[in-house]
């Protein structure tokens, strides 16, 4: 069963990386003191230093293991070599491919490997890479989306391509409580990825402002209106803001490299200036028009009604999926 746990970890559950640098060594810490498996974010530009220093700082804080993602979209050779050499317990991927030859080198190191998918295509190259674990992304969830199916659909798809291989298939998208646990389980996923719940936690690095809305607010939208010239052709899903409203249709050619800057942040101990539509979230010290500002969120959110330590949002799964499942299923 799910809870029991996936990839040496002691429960199914998985916190999303969540960028650019959202899950910060606070909330992996206390996901994987919880026995959940927390993920760190690397930067998206290559900075071995800092990625060095980020992953003591976490280890610093927790002894239990944890993992440390990077977008291939982005350049990560240097980065993925400290990740390797620093022999963390998993390597999380997303928007690329990841060839054998990387997972093998991942495997000698002693470094799982998750590749995050958004369609039946991305499984079978990620299933011949040799991975060790899918996440199904179904296109319910917050932050970028690479496919355009939804999870239920998707998800015991995946779970068929890979159900002889020991391939673990982690659902995500939309789950917020132990019954999106528990419905996954029962599509054949061994485990579950909670993005947005884990962003709307005491440890996440994100700004209180987007905390609150994530509170407050329950709808969200699939557009690609935010980030256009950073990182093109990449979709995502974003709380239906009064800002977004006013820009749900921006015409094509517009995108933020031309626009005026409406705040700043410290990213990963980058001062960076944020022009309008760009694709960054506040984190927690960002400054300037934070309602105008990309809140992304999974469709979910609606189901979140309070802020909560990530170790107790760990135990609700763990505790709800056990009573769910033998109070309705035994
Ligand atoms: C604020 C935010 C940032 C995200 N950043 C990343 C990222 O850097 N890398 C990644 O693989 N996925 C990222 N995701 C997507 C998650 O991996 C996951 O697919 C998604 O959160 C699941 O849906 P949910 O938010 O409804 O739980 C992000 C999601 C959010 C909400």
């Amino acid at each position: 069963m799910g809870w029991r746990g996936i990839l040496g970890f002691d429960y199914g559950i998985v916190q999303a990386p969540l960028g650019p640098d959202i899950s910060g060594p606070e909330l992996v810490a206390a996901v994987a003191k919880a026995g959940a498996i927390g993920i760190l974010r690397a930067p998206d530009w290559e900075s071995p230093d800092y990625l060095r220093e980020l992953i003591k700082r976490t280890r610093s804080l927790t002894d239990k293991p944890f993992g440390v993602a990077i977008v291939l979209a982005f350049p990560h050779d240097e980065n993925l070599k400290v990740i390797l050499e620093e022999k963390v317990a998993l390597l999380q991927v997303y928007w690329g491919e990841f060839p054998r030859e990387l997972v093998e080198q991942a495997h000698q190191a002693g470094v799982k490997v998750l590749h995050q998918i958004g369609s039946f295509e991305e499984a079978e190259k990620a299933k011949k890479a040799g991975v060790d674990g899918i996440i199904v992304q179904g296109r319910e969830a917050g932050g970028h989306v690479i496919g355009q199916e939804g999870l239920m659909a998707l998800l015991p798809r995946v779970v068929d391509l890979v159900y002889d291989n020991g391939i673990s298939v982690i659902a995500a998208g939309g789950i917020v409580d132990a019954r999106g646990y528990v419905a996954a389980l029962a599509l054949g996923a061994h485990g579950v990825c909670l993005g947005t719940r884990f962003l709307a936690t005491k440890e996440s690095f994100a700004h209180p402002f987007y905390k609150q809305k994530l509170i407050e607010m329950d709808r969200t939208e699939y557009t690609d209106v935010f980030g256009r010239a950073r990182w093109p052709g990449a979709p995502h899903r974003v709380l239906q803001t009064p800002f977004f409203g006013q820009c749900r249709n921006l015409p094509e050619e517009i995108n933020e490299a031309s626009q005026p800057i409406i705040g700043s942040s410290v990213i990963h101990g980058v001062p960076k200036e944020i022009p309008r539509y760009a694709g960054t979230v506040p984190n927690a010290t960002t400054t300037g028009d934070l309602e105008s500002m990309v809140l992304y969120a999974g469709q979910g959110v609606g189901l979140i009604k309070e802020i909560l330590p990530a170790g107790q949002v760990v135990e609700m799964l763990v505790e709800g999926a056990q009573r769910i499942i033998c109070e309705s299923f035994l």
